[in-house]
């Protein structure tokens, strides 16, 4: 029996909430939108028009997978951050709305200076190097990322973006520190993984469907905040910024780490539910 539209959103949002999913509406407006190009003015104003049989079948199978927990953001296969939009599946971490404080900040800083040089260490599908890149026109941003399948996916989201002044780095960020000169950047950025090991089986499934690698900060969730900044406060330009997004209750913690390798103008921004979101500090090179 052929569906109208209206029909099919109140089934598949019927369908979402009875097996758990949150925010099924919202969920089903998504999958509405993607297979059927029916957003909510639509769905209003077109709604009684009758859904075409084979975008039902694939939005049923869609539906399905997101019962089974498998993120939204995977199913449809693209996401918007800040604007920009960047190709995610298995294999890659999706972009948070989280992370804007630090790509805002980023953005900032980069604005500040002429053609800055930037990093992005553990970049993923590349959404603050390639926000960064797009908002400072004539930065130069290279983008380091050790995962296979997150890189092809930065890769594609490069030519999505036409962000062409950002240049992919495969490698571990905790051996190739020496691949790039002392004094390179201006800005070293990073998301890293940060939630301790332990932790992450208890997380809600949709996280269980993310890559391990992205999420696994080490036993205390601090492991790449050490590392990196031992490694790679040396690439910095004098004068240049270590800028991190921190788990929500690893600020202090954080700061500490930058305050040991002598960084100054530690500071940290909040995101919009009040956590500490950010740390940043600035390094000066101690002349002999
Ligand atoms: C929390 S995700 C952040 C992704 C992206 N920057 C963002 O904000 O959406 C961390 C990223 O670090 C990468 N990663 C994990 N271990 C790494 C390593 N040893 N070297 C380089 N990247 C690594 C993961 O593959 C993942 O893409």
């Amino acid at each position: 029996m052929t569906m109208t539209l209206s029909q099919v959103y109140r089934k598949i949002e019927t369908l979402l909430n009875e097996n758990g999913v949150p925010d099924a509406d919202i969920d089903a407006l998504c999958l509405m939108e993607h297979f059927f190009g029916a957003d909510r003015t639509k769905l209003i104003l077109h709604g009684n028009e009758n859904a075409d049989e084979n975008s039902y079948q694939k939005l049923f199978s869609a539906a399905e997978k997101r019962m089974q927990g498998v993120p939204l953001q995977y199913i449809i296969g693209k996401w918007n951050f800040m604007g920009y939009d960047f190709y995610v599946g298995q294999g890659v971490l999706i972009p948070r709305d989280d992370t804007e404080i630090a790509a805002e900040e980023a953005c900032e800083f980069a604005l500040s200076i002429d053609r800055p040089k930037i990093i992005d260490l553990c970049s993923g599908s590349g959404a603050i190097a390639i926000t960064v890149a797009k908002t400072a026109v004539n930065s130069e941003v290279t983008a380091l990322e050790y995962s296979e399948n997150a890189l092809n996916y930065l890769k594609k989201n490069i030519e999505l973006n036409h962000a062409y002044n950002v240049v992919p780095f495969a490698g571990d960020v905790t051996k190739c520190a020496d691949s790039f000169k002392d004094g390179s950047f201006d800005l070293i950025v990073s998301n890293p993984p940060y939630i301790r090991s332990e932790q992450i089986d208890t997380l809600q499934r949709e996280l269980q469907f993310e890559p391990r690698m992205a999420l696994d900060g080490g036993k205390d969730g601090l492991f790449f905040y050490r590392v990196i900044t031992e490694m790679w406060y040396k690439k910095l330009k004098s004068g240049g910024k270590l800028l991190y997004e921190v788990g929500e209750d690893q600020c202090d913690d954080v700061c500490k780490i930058l305050e040991k390798y002598g960084f100054e103008n530690i500071s940290f921004r909040h995101d919009l539910h009040g956590y500490k979101r950010t740390v940043s500090g600035s390094f000066f090179k101690v002349e002999s």
